[in-house]
Parts: structure tokens; C-alpha cells; sequence
């Protein structure tokens, strides 16, 4: 959930054997002053300094000012202990917190910065673009750029419609399928974490499978009456749904690697069953890549795994640190959204030339040779590096990583779903975190989250968190 911290998790653990690992060189650093200060200051002399005072009080007031302090959910640290750390700027691979302190950062706005935060022709771009205004609410020319990246980019899109948040995205989609399919119910898994929309808050029960009940209160239970859930890569509870519900299932909607209950890959029987059956039954499968979109290839899993689906939902990295989304597929099930079609749905600030125009460099930026290439190095020496630290200093632990990707449990594993995740030593996670934070290395602050590389990732960087994790597991 990328940030959002519903209820518990669910997480699947491949081992680092079982990925692909490929080579490749480039290198970047952080601009910032700081950086060099840092790299500067001995570790004892920066645990001396490391306080968070002013976030203290900063979040202390937020409270009174916002519920819980934050605009969602995870942010408030309430899986980690502690507090928030309330962030002054970013740049790079860098974040500086408002009492001054820098970290290495593998939340990257939860994953939209994967060229790095802040980068300087993103700016410069979206500089220029401000000059003509920040909303039109009418067509633009940067709608049309975005859009052909996007289709040219992902396997299954030939049309796409711009919205505000992969929540919106989601939304959107469902709302597709069923009015294309003429169908009503939707299969989700247990750990996938689609937007808020009240379809979607379903948490999933303990059996094979079960019929949804809402996962917060204000969610009417007819909302989610039509939402069946099943375990995640469990192929036979699937086709206990589909003999069930023989007729009445309009999509099947999976991240196709889950991020948000840890990280957790699909077995490729897995995948493969998932799309043989929704053909057979005339189903609409949706990939939701709003997080693996962009990151785990250019063309996001549906490439990687040499999988198309029939819809996909987008957002993060094609907004570029925007607030943006996206769904797209085959052009006759598009042609049902209004204007083309009778399907309603949209937006004021869809399609704004801010959002577009950080989507365009973004991208721009990662067509360039070798960015996979390098997130794949960066992140499998950082991932390894994590597990042989940990292992060497007596925990159980085990993790994976795809391309910029990464996800690591306190557990021996291996994590294919929900029921092994929560096996995970999650006191021993938030121990983990808090003193890696004040070893100046900020991850996603719960166990249940994927990690995310960028391109501004240096190997230096990478060294200096295996290092800190080292001292920190060594504390456990
Ligand atoms: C896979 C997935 N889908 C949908 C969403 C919802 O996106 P947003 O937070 O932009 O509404 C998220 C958020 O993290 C996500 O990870």
C-alpha cells in the first residue's frame, strides 16, 4: 500500500538465488553540498549530533491539525514506533529531515523517484511549462506526448485515459470491466493493495477463499459484496472462485509483483494459470502496475514476464513526482470510457501539463541505455548485501528484488503469501528501522512494504547502507 498502512500485510519472499542478477555501469551522484559533509562526519560523531527535535514538534502539531498527524496513513510511523521524521527537501538519492539530519532514501515518494529525487531537467521542464500555467482543464499537447510514451511503452495498452492517483485508476478500471464485461464480481488477493476506492477494502479471511467484508468501517458491506479474494500465487483457490462463480466474473485485478505487503513475486505457473483462466471465462485481467509500472522494466511486469493482460493501471513514476494515474488496455474495451463511450468517468486536473510534463522527462530519462541495467546492479548488491549482514549476525531473514525493487522479512522463509509474511519478526523490523534511520538510512517504515532503487543510487551509497546494516543487525 505504498504508504497508505491499512491493516497487516501480506508478503511473499523469493530468495536472491531465484532472480535474475545482470550487470551494467553508470554511475551518478547526489548534488548536494550535504553529501559531501556527510560522507565527512565518522558515524559516532553523527549518532552524537542525531536528533529529531523540530519533526517532534512539527508532528506534534500536525496532530492537532490533521488526523493522526499525516495525509496518509503509514507516513505516522505507527508499525515502526516513534515518530515521523518531517522532511525539509530532497535531491538525488537524498532527503534532509527539517532538524538537518541526511538520508539515503529507498521510499522515493513511495516510488514515483526513480531517477532521483528532484532531477535537475525535470525542473527545469516543468519551469517552463509553469510559465504557460498550471492547469488548463482543457486539451494540451503534453497529454498526447505522455500518452504515446505509455502506449508505446506498455505491452497492453493501445489507449489510455489520464487520472489523478493509482486510486483513481483503479477505481476507473473496475468500473471498465464490469461495464465491458457486463459482469459484476471481482477476484483481488490477499496483499494487494489497490487504492482506497470501497470495492477494494477487503481484507482477506484465513480460508480458501472467502466473499469480501469490508476492511473499514464507512464501507457498506454491499460495496464489497461482489469482491472475492484468494490467496496470492494459491492457483487452485482461483479456480475454486471461477467454478463457484462460473459466469458472473468480470476481472481478476493482482499486482503482478506485490508491493505492498513486503515484496512477494509471482510464481510464473502462477501468472501463466491467471491468464489462461480469465480467457477461458471471458474475464478481463488487469495488471495493477501503479508500482511496478516503469520500474521493473520499461514496459513494467507485463514486459518482464512476457505477460499481457487486458487492462492496466499506472501512476507513480508516470507522473514523476506528480500526482497522476492512468488505465489503459485494448482499444475496444477503451472505446467504452466517455466521451467515446457510454462508461462515465472524470477529473478536473486530469491530463494538468505539470503532471504530464514530469511524466514525459521521467521516462525520457529511463529510455536512456543501461537504466535497468543499473537499478538491477544497484539494487541485488543491496539486497545482498542486507541478507548476508543479517544472516551473518544470527537472524533469520530472507528477500528478493526485481530490477528497482527490493523487499526483505525477518523470517527464514520463503514467503509466497499472506500467512508466511506474517511469520515475519515485525518487533524486530521496527527495531531494525529505528536504528537504521539514525545510522542516516530512511527505509519504507514497515515491514510490509517494498523498497524502492533509483538511478541516483551510487554504489557508494549502497556500500554505506550495507555497512549501517551491518552495525544495526549486530544490536538486534
Ligand atoms: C499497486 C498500487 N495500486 C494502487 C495504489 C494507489 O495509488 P495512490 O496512492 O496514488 O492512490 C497504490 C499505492 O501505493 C499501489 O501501490
Amino acid at each position: 500500500m505504498a504508504g497508505i498502512g491499512l491493516s497487516l500485510p501480506t508478503n511473499t519472499l523469493v530468495t536472491p538465488s531465484s532472480v535474475t542478477h545482470t550487470s551494467s555501469s553508470r554511475s551518478s551522484s547526489s548534488s548536494r553540498c550535504n553529501c559531501v559533509k556527510m560522507m565527512t562526519v565518522s558515524v559516532d560523531e553523527k549518532k552524537k549530533t542525531f536528533t529529531l527535535k523540530k519533526s517532534e514538534e512539527a508532528f506534534n502539531a500536525a496532530k492537532g491539525l490533521m488526523p493522526g498527524g499525516v495525509n496518509s496513513p503509514v507516513r505516522a510511523f505507527k508499525s515502526v514506533g516513534g515518530q515521523p521524521i518531517v522532511i525539509d527537501s530532497v535531491k538525488g538519492s537524498r532527503m534532509w529531515d527539517i532538524d538537518g539530519n541526511e538520508y539515503i532514501d529507498y521510499v522515493g515518494s513511495w516510488g514515483p523517484a526513480i531517477i532521483g529525487h528532484a532531477d535537475d531537467e525535470v525542473l527545469a521542464a516543468l519551469a517552463e511549462t509553469m510559465k504557460k500555467g498550471t492547469s488548463f482543464g482543457a486539451p494540451c499537447l503534453l497529454e498526447n506526448v505522455l500518452a504515446e510514451m505509455v502506449i508505446s511503452a506498455v505491452p497492453s495498452i493501445e489507449m489510455v485515459r489520464f487520472v489523478n492517483s493509482g486510486t483513481e485508476a483503479c477505481m476507473g478500471v473496475l468500473r471498465l470491466a464490469r461495464a465491458f464485461t457486463g459482469k459484476t464480481k471481482l477476484i483481488k488477493f490477499e496483499g494487494c493493495y489497490h487504492g482506497h476506492a470501497d470495492a477494494y477494502l477487503v481484507k482477506a479471511g484465513s480460508g480458501v477463499a472467502t466473499l469480501g467484508l469490508p476492511d473499514s468501517p464507512g464501507v457498506p458491506a454491499a460495496a464489497t459484496s461482489n469482491t472475492l479474494t484468494a490467496p496470492y500465487n494459491d492457483i487452485a483457490a482461483v479456480e475454486e472462485l471461477f467454478k463457484t462463480h462460473k459466469g458472473e466474473i468480470a476481472a481478476v485485478i493482482l499486482e503482478p509483483v506485490v508491493g505492498n505487503s513486503g515484496f512477494i513475486t509471482p510464481t510464473p505457473e502462477f501468472l501463466n494459470f491467471i491468464r489462461k483462466v480469465t480467457k477461458e471465462n471471458d474475464t478481463l485481467l488487469i495488471f495493477d502496475e501503479v508500482m511496478t509500472g516503469f520500474r521493473l522494466a520499461y514496459g513494467g511486469a507485463q514486459e518482464y514476464y512476457g505477460i499481457t493482460p487486458d487492462l492496466t493501471t499506472l501512476g507513480k513514476i508516470i507522473g514523476g513526482g506528480l500526482p497522476v494515474g492512468a488505465y489503459g488496455g485494448r482499444r475496444e474495451i477503451m472505446e467504452m470510457v466517455a466521451p467515446a463511450g457510454p462508461m462515465y468517468q472524470a477529473g478536473t486536473l486530469s491530463g494538468n501539463p505539470l503532471a504530464m510534463t514530469a511524466g514525459i522527462h521521467t521516462l525520457k530519462r529511463l529510455q536512456e541505455p543501461g537504466s535497468y541495467e543499473y537499478l538491477d546492479k544497484i539494487t541485488s548488491q543491496l539486497i545482498n548485501g542486507i541478507l548476508d549482514a543479517g544472516k551473518k549476525a544470527g537472524h533469520a531473514i530472507c528477500g528478493g528484488y526485481i530490477s528497482g525493487m527490493f523487499g526483505f522479512f525477518f523470517t527464514d522463509g520463503p514467503v509466497y503469501n499472506f500467512e508466511d509474511a506474517k511469520k515475519s519478526d515485525t518487533a524486530k523490523f521496527a527495531k531494525f528501522y529505528r536504528g537504521m534511520l539514525e545510522e542516516g538510512v530512511y527505509l519504507a517504515p514497515s515491514q510490509f512494504e517494498a523498497g524502492f532503487t533509483g538511478l541516483k543510487h551510487t554504489p557508494e551509497d549502497i556500500q554505506r547502507t550495507i555497512d549501517a546494516a551491518e552495525r544495526v543487525f549486530k544490536q538486534l
